[in-house]
């Protein structure tokens, strides 16, 4: 039996990386995908992949989820094509980084509105379908760079927009409880994707050094992180809501 047997699972960021992995997947188990991205050609080919395994895919691109009504618009149309929804992954973000003296007012607010203000857009919009659905999951990516500091990138904006999504989700988990919502976030370690795999190759020495200290040995790939929020959307995690699944290899629990 499929584990997301007939479900409707929105997805953002399907264009590349882990909202890409993240489509194949669900739909490979069965559920219907309905995806965004704001780069309509990498949602268009993640389309064609799914398709092509004989998955269950749309897409609705480019759709810019750091505006509000365009989040909400995305949302509210997939609800009315297809009934309603269940899942609702928050995946998509897009970060800034610079030392704190020298990261612009400009780059700041970048990184809140896509990083976490999208979250809670897509998020407002998709609440009261799920109320009347009687219940579902949303299901957030959070990082470990919401819970500590490192010294190989000045990651001050992106962290903190991090740890919002992170209290986000234990705060969504409340709330969501009496409808039978259940928030919950995976914080992925270091994953090689697209817009990350250049550090692996010419990343500074700290980030190497830091990569190297993984207990696990190796760093993640796409579908580490998408076999963690596979079970954290499917009915076999009905009793959890509120967590923060940290997959990272164990590199977060060095000291
Ligand atoms: N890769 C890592 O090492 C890592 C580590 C921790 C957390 N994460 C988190 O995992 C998630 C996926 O990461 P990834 O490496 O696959 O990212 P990625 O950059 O490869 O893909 C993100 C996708 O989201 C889309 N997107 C970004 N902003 C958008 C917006 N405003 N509206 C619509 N679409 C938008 C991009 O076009 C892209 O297709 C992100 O939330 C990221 O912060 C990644």
């Amino acid at each position: 039996m499929a584990r997301l047997a007939g479900k409707v699972a929105l997805i953002t960021g399907i264009g590349g990386g882990m909202g890409r992995a993240a489509a194949l997947r669900f739909a490979a188990e069965g559920a219907t995908v309905v995806g965004c991205d704001i780069v309509p050609e990498g949602a268009e080919e993640t389309v064609r992949l799914v398709r092509e395994a004989g998955g269950e895919i749309e897409s609705f691109a480019p759709v810019q989820l750091s505006d509000a009504a365009e989040a909400a618009a995305w949302v509210d149309r997939a609800a009315e094509v297809y009934g309603g929804f269940d899942i609702l992954y928050n995946n998509a973000s897009a970060p800034r980084f610079g030392p704190v003296d020298e990261l612009s007012v400009e780059d700041w607010d970048f990184v809140m509105a896509n990083e976490l203000s999208l979250v809670f857009y897509a998020t407002r919009a998709a609440w009261p379908h799920l109320k009347a659905r009687g219940g579902g999951v949303v299901l957030n990516v959070g990082s470990i760079a919401g819970t500590r500091g490192v010294e190989f990138m000045p990651q001050n904006a992106h962290g903190t927009a991090k740890a919002g999504v992170i209290n986000l989700t234990q705060q969504l988990a409340v709330e969501g409880g009496p409808h039978h919502i259940r928030a919950v976030c995976v914080s992925p370690g270091f994953t090689v994707t697209p817009s990350t795999a250049w550090l692996v190759e010419s990343g500074p020495q700290p980030f190497k050094d830091n990569i190297s200290r993984i207990p696990l040995g190796r760093v993640g790939q796409p579908d580490d992180i998408v076999n963690a929020a596979l079970f954290l959307a499917s009915d076999e995690a009905s009793w959890v809501t509120g967590v923060n699944l940290v997959v990272d290899g164990g590199g977060s629990v060095l000291g």
